[in-house]
């Protein structure tokens, strides 16, 4: 027996692990209840008493050392984990993935970035909004087509409560707590239940700018028009009113720019006509200024409505309407140089 230990021991003197799971099957070999050690002590019973003494010492010896070796290398390799997973702060940085922007939010900043040249602020109401901010303020008569179901969606509890069709309404909620001048210029997301297809969705986007102050003219709005259609899409491009009519101005007017991606030679884009409409105008009705709590003996004003979409399907030649709100990452990225 103590043959036996003093093998154990100088086995044991010598132990060397590359891995702590190696060092843990040494340490089950040894001292698991299933180990070496613990079979010796199972034996201790079938010492001859007379060597009890000596044995058991020794048997205590080897179990110390025993211990004492497998902590020591336990402590060696806990203290390379511990280093291992240190951060290690020379490293280089993951490659952050710069988001790019919306492209229909380039277009929108660059009509206001226009805009606001010309001294228009930025003004903004709700989407969920009331009959009369949308319609009844902005002189739509009761039975006018756009108020119909087809058109507009309702709040189904309210049937006052809709969302807004186009950003006109915010000229009423601006109208009604301001006085003139009024400069302002409002981007914002309209709804329309319409059936979604490459032209047509059932929200899309709309900027709108009103000018209310004293002898406000149509030369006043032409002249924005032009400058505003020349910043947006280049010096050379031609501006062209044709009379049309809304509800909330008087006269009304449709604009369109001579085409943009034939130059007014005629392609399919502009149906060969060289002409391509972008916005609604004209003068704020009187109607629309009384109703809206503004005398129209002492003021007047022009309004003009756009869509941001065909904006920038003009400047992109984006010929799917749905592109613009399916984020599909790699559209998204092609935008990457405007930004
Ligand atoms: N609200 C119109 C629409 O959604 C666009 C519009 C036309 C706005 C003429 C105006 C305007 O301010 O004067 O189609």
């Amino acid at each position: 027996m103590i043959e036996k230990i003093e093998q154990l021991i100088s086995e044991i003197k010598e132990l060397k692990a590359s891995s702590a799971e190696e060092l843990e099957s040494l340490r089950l070999k040894y001292l698991s209840k299933k180990g070496a050690i613990n079979d010796l002590m199972a034996d201790f019973r079938n010492v001859p008493a007379d060597q009890k003494r000596e044995v058991g010492q020794k048997l205590n010896e080897l179990k110390n050392m025993a211990q004492d070796k497998i902590n020591a290398l336990k402590e060696y390799f806990d203290a390379q984990k511990a280093e291992a997973d240190k951060p290690d702060l020379t490293r280089t940085a993951y490659p952050v993935e710069l988001g790019t922007r919306h492209p229909l939010t380039i277009v929108k900043n660059e009509i206001i970035e226009i805009f606001s040249r010309l001294g228009f602020v930025l003004a903004d109401g709700p989407e969920v909004e009331d009959d009369w901010h949308v319609f009844s303020s902005m002189n739509f008569a009761e039975d006018h087509p756009a108020r119909d179901m087809q058109d507009t969606f309702f709040v189904e509890a309210h049937p006052d409560i809709i969302l807004r069709t186009h950003t006109s309404s915010v000229q009423s909620r601006v109208m009604e707590v301001s006085e003139p001048p009024i400069r302002i210029i409002c981007p914002g997301r309209v709804y329309r239940n319409e059936a979604i297809s490459y032209r047509a969705h059932c929200f899309f986007h709309q900027v709108e700018a009103l000018y209310v102050d004293k002898h406000v003219s149509f030369a006043d709005l032409k002249q924005v028009l032009l400058y505003f259609a020349q910043q947006m899409f280049g010096p050379d491009t031609k501006i062209r009113l044709r009379p049309s009519y809304f509800p909330f101005t008087e006269p009304s007017a449709e604009m369109d720019i001579s085409c943009n991606i034939c130059g007014g030679k005629g392609c399919p884009f502009c149906k060969g006509t060289g002409w391509v409409e972008i916005l609604g105008c004209g003068m704020v009705d009187p109607n629309v200024l009384e109703l809206n709590g503004i005398n129209s003996k002492e003021y007047s004003g022009f309004a003009l409505g756009m869509g941001i979409e065909r904006i920038t399907n003009l400047k992109y030649q984006v010929k799917d309407l749905r592109m613009f709100s399916e984020n599909d990452v790699r559209f998204l990225k092609e935008f990457e140089a405007a930004n």
